[in-house]
């Protein structure tokens, strides 16, 4: 199965080129299905054909799902979150304020991400394309699974042996103790996660397409995105340029518009160079219904294959050598001075610091580097290297010797 994700500012054409790509992987005989956690109706408006928050059949093998995160979120989440909300209330917090505070809202689009996992496990789709909320929140609850069910697999460690007599030392502890059900929705939620991040973080399975707009704003959050994915794990494959105004227009209003757009281009081929950049143009009037759908995808991928996986780079590249592990992460678009390494335990925490604040990534260690200190962390082009030795690197360097 494969899965196609869209990211990039709002109002680009995410929705319609998501659209757009799975009619044509539909045409080209793979069972899609396009799916869209937009708050508006984005699918429906696309398709000009009723979406609703189960798969339904637009063509003979395409389907369309308008995912809703708080339903989503309810049903993956709604024990623990019952859970946590009887904790506050137990600490005195007005039971509507508990919910409000233990409903995460910044997690309800990973909820609805979860459907990817859900999605391959009933191995009925050959291509998912995701229309991706918008881009910078998107890539964080990406990152989420690891996050989440690092905590809550800690959690569990802690809480797991005395959940039996939780419920004696309850009044002692003053907290209420969760019941199996809390537990297993726990367990169950880590064990999606898990499966999601690893769904997402196969390059030979997934690819974001980043879209973006002939204008400084959308061209600087793609840039950025593509940051982001890459430390993330995950394989950016396409740049889109949408909305450009066609060669043909030639009235003077629009000279310096044509100008501008083509050096806003040119910068983004430079900066994401070696990823492909496709171009679509801007239409006549607004893109919506099959039609124009079809006519967009075509242009946009010709006689290409629009699943194929246009580009794989290597995000994070590990290497063993006389008592030194090499961890190399691909990050472009990073500044020398804009990135900070540090090792917590078993973990290495890269923050890079980007215009609109830090993007974190926790990358796990292998056991061999447990022995060893972190030695140094260099930018080469976009290339972070991160080197960890032996405390004593002359004891290392015997072995191996007959
Ligand atoms: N190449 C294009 N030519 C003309 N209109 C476009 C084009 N791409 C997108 N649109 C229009 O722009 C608006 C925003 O597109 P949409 O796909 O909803 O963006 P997003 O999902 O990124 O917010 C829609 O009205 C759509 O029809
Ligand atoms: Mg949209």
């Amino acid at each position: 199965m494969r899965v196609i994700l869209f990211s990039g500012k709002g109002g680009t054409g995410k929705s319609v080129i998501s659209c757009a790509t799975g009619m044509l992987t539909s045409e080209s005989g793979y069972d899609t299905l396009v799916m869209s956690a937009d708050p508006a109706h984005s699918l429906a408006d696309a398709f000009e054909m009723h979406v609703g928050d189960e798969p339904v059949r637009l063509a003979p093998h395409l389907s369309a799902v308008q995912i809703d995160p708080s339903k989503e979120m309810a049903r993956s989440y709604g024990a623990i979150q019952d859970y946590l909300a009887s904790i506050f209330t137990s600490k005195g917090i007005d039971e509507t304020l508990a919910y409000e505070i233990s409903s995460l809202p910044t997690m309800t689009y990973l909820f609805a991400l979860l459907r990817i996992e859900e999605t391959a496990r009933t191995g009925q789709y050959d291509v998912i394309v995701l229309d991706t909320v918008p881009s910078g929140e998107t890539l964080r609850y990406l990152y989420f699974p690891r996050l989440v069910g690092s905590v809550s697999r800690k959690l569990i460690k802690l809480m797991g042996p005395i959940a039996g007599m939780a419920k004696i030392v309850e009044p002692l502890v003053g907290i209420p103790a969760p019941n199996k059900s809390v537990f297993s929705s726990q367990i169950e939620l880590i064990e999606r996660m898990e499966r999601l991040s690893a769904i997402l973080k196969d390059n030979d399975q997934s690819s974001l397409r980043l879209v973006a707009n002939p204008d400084l704003f959308s061209t600087e959050n793609l840039k950025r995105s593509l940051m982001i994915s890459g430390l993330y794990g995950i394989n950016s494959d396409l740049a889109i340029i949408n909305k450009i105004i066609p060669e043909d227009v030639s009235e003077p209003f629009f000279n310096k518009w044509k100008v501008a757009q083509a050096e806003r281009i040119r910068e983004v081929e430079d900066a994401v160079y070696p990823l492909p950049v496709k171009k679509v143009r801007l239409f006549p009037s607004e893109l919506k219904g099959v039609e124009m759908l079809r006519k967009c995808g075509k242009e946009l991928y010709g006689d290409d294959d629009p699943a194929k996986i246009y580009y794989k780079g290597v995000p994070f590249k590990l290497e063993s050598r006389h008592g030194e592990v090499e961890i190399t992460v691909r990050v472009p678009f990073s500044e020398k001075e804009d990135f900070k390494v540090e090792r917590i335990g078993e973990e290495l925490i890269l923050k890079v610091r980007t215009k609109m604040g830090y993007a974190i990534n926790v990358i796990p260690l292998p056991a061999i580097t447990l022995k060893m200190n972190l030695k140094r962390a260099r930018l080469l082009n976009d290339e972070l290297h991160v080197i960890f030795r032996e405390e004593d690197g002359k004891v290392q360097e015997g072995r191996g010797r007959p």
